[in-house]
């Protein structure tokens, strides 16, 4: 359902105009809204997230490696209006109740915690999204970071989405509140 919502909004619209395209405030890289299709053929992965406990948010995302960077789709539910945090996080593990199973944000190479425009962040910080007044969000960005081949990989390990914004400042994980949803990525 939100895969199929997902592709009416952007699927064409994607392969002839760019505005479907957007990420959290910076500019997509360039190059890429010419020849959509051809730059899909790489490696993919999915999540499907689901609510902690005592939380509803859910939904999809894909990864999709194209030339400049992994292209990010969302399909999102369930969450309170406003700004939300979202990373990766070190282990696919969403077990817990809160999802502290999953550890830490996924941080390879060692670096502090940021946004995701950030000049040192951790590979795993994608930064905030805006959910809605209905609690849903649809995204769409390319991130230049993020990986889905070789050691600094995401699959395997986990997204999840926070109760709150991140300011891309506090350590280790910008004050974003509880963990609301979890779910570990997988290679498609
Ligand atoms: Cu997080
Ligand atoms: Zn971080």
């Amino acid at each position: 359902m939100k895969l199929s919502k997902l592709a009416l909004a952007c699927g064409l619209l994607s392969l002839v105009a760019a505005g479907c395209i957007s990420n959290r405030g910076g500019t997509p890289g360039d190059g890429i809204f010419g020849n959509q299709v051809e730059q899909q053929s790489g490696p993919k992965a999915i999540v499907h997230l689901n609510p902690t406990q005592g939380h509803k948010a859910n939904g999809i995302v894909t990864f999709t490696t194209v030339t400049n960077g992994v292209r990010v789709q969302a399909g999102l539910m369930g969450l309170d209006p406003g700004t939300h945090a979202f990373h990766v996080h070190e282990i696919g593990d969403c077990s817990a109740p809160d999802a502290s199973s999953a550890g830490p944000h996924f941080n390879p190479t060692g670096t502090p915690h940021g946004g995701p425009e950030s000049a040192h962040r951790h590979l795993g910080d994608l930064g905030n999204f805006t959910a809605d007044a209905n609690g849903e969000a649809h995204l769409d960005f390319i991130d230049s970071h993020l990986s889905l081949t070789g050691t600094n990989s995401i699959i395997g390990r986990s997204l999840i989405v926070h109760a709150g914004a991140d300011d891309y400042t506090t350590q280790p994980a910008g004050n974003s509140g509880p963990r609301i949803a979890c779910g570990v990525i997988q290679k498609q």
